[in-house]
């Protein structure tokens, strides 16, 4: 694909998908990381002499006009974060872009309120197109999504990726598609189900698996541990046996819970108690990893050049089971920082999680994308990104 860097801008109109697609409370933004990621494309094709015309989606109003949904509510901030003039358009939207000045920025109203976006059709896709010159994709976290303004439109117009998408794409390939090896991948989360594409892929391209959260419980299970009243999936012990299986035949090494910290509440401060994987009571529920756990998680990253993390290794919502996630992605950071290893996580909870713990500043990168970082993972080709060539 090809970059800012390989159009001319001069005197063109940009049509540049972004992913602003944040989180607001009561009409008020409350994490505006997304708004600040596009600030480079932005800067650069005005400084290449371009016009910029922001195509983005809000939530999923299912192609009908929700009031609430509208982009007008973020539009003062997309234009506080860029320090530029930002005009959100409802309609009318050819004449508003004959009408822009140079370094206005134009803002569409969201692109789910027509049915055509998420049908990827072909006669919207045309009507967006007709409004530029160039088209620029700078969603990596929306290109999961085959719609007119991420796939179809591409086909239409010369077309490339923007800053963040270069970015992403960049950071992921380090961590996945060519990596510095021995690689260690840290998998967490509720639930095995939403990520059996995941696990099936990673087995065969990662040095180390580490499986935390609900999901270790359903793989404890499968060895015929008891697990009290964990969240489990016990009709998935086939399925994990099979992934356990895959990996040993494929030379990774699984590494699940080497001790659990158990408790009988699901509350702040519940009494916990640490315990071997295979001593969990009948009335209790495993909610975290312990620290012999994460002794080896630190030893096993000692020796890693590569990490890639999506999802908590326990209920990290809560303290104290919160501790084993906290402190294995504290030594992530730390090695990270020293240089010794390339760290890159995504995915919503595990940004969170990272946050909480006070250490994402601290790795290698960190993916805006939610489910298309998961989706990355499981080893599929993103269609936003297969569009740009
Ligand atoms: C996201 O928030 O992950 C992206 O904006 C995609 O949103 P979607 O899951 O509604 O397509």
């Amino acid at each position: 694909w090809k970059t800012l860097d390989d159009m001319d801008f001069a005197g063109k109109r940009a049509l540049v998908r972004v992913d602003i697609n944040v989180p607001v409370e009561n009409n008020v933004v409350t994490d505006t990381s997304r708004i600040e990621r596009i600030i480079p494309t932005v800067d650069d094709i005005h400084a290449m002499g371009g016009k910029v015309i922001l195509l983005a989606h809000f939530d999923r109003p299912k192609g009908r006009v929700v009031p609430e949904m509208s982009l007008e509510h973020i539009a003062g901030t997309v234009a506080d974060v860029l320090g530029l003039t930002v005009t959100f358009v409802s309609s009318n939207y050819a004449e508003a872009v004959d009408e822009m000045e140079d370094e206005e920025v134009l803002l569409l109203e969201n692109l789910r309120f027509h049915p055509g976006e998420e049908s990827n059709d072909a006669a919207f896709a045309a009507r967006l197109a007709s409004l530029g010159d160039i088209y620029v994709n700078d969603a990596f976290s929306a290109a999961h999504r085959a719609h007119a303004s991420t796939e179809a439109i591409a086909h239409l117009l010369p077309s490339c990726a923007g800053r963040l998408m270069e970015e992403e794409l960049g950071a992921l390939d380090a961590a996945l598609g060519n990596p510095a090896r021995p690689v260690v991948a840290v998998v967490g989360g509720a639930k095995v189900s939403t990520k059996l594409d995941l696990l099936g892929n990673l087995v065969g391209r990662v040095d180390h698996l580490v499986i935390g959260g609900g999901m270790a419980n359903t793989f404890l299970a499968a060895q015929g541990i008891n697990v009290g009243k964990s969240l489990c999936e016990h009709d998935l012990a086939e399925t994990a046996r099979d992934i356990l299986a895959k990996a040993q035949a494929a030379g990774c090494e699984i590494i699940l819970p080497r001790d659990i910290v158990v408790a009988r509440e699901f509350k702040a401060g519940a009494a916990s108690e640490t315990l071997p994987p295979d001593a969990c009571p009948d009335d209790a529920m495993i909610l975290d990893a312990g620290p012999a756990t994460v002794a080896y998680i630190a030893e096993v990253l000692e020796r890693a050049k590569t990490l890639v993390w999506n999802g908590p290794l326990g209920a990290f919502e809560i303290a104290p089971f919160d501790a084993a996630t906290n402190a294995a992605a504290a030594k992530a950071a730390a090695l990270s920082k020293a240089g010794a290893l390339i760290s890159v996580a995504g995915g919503g909870d595990t940004v969170a999680a990272l946050n909480q713990a006070g250490v994402a500043d601290d790795f290698t990168y960190i993916s805006g994308a939610g489910g298309a970082f998961l989706e990355w993972m499981e080893g599929k080709i993103l269609p936003g990104v297969a569009a740009l060539g």
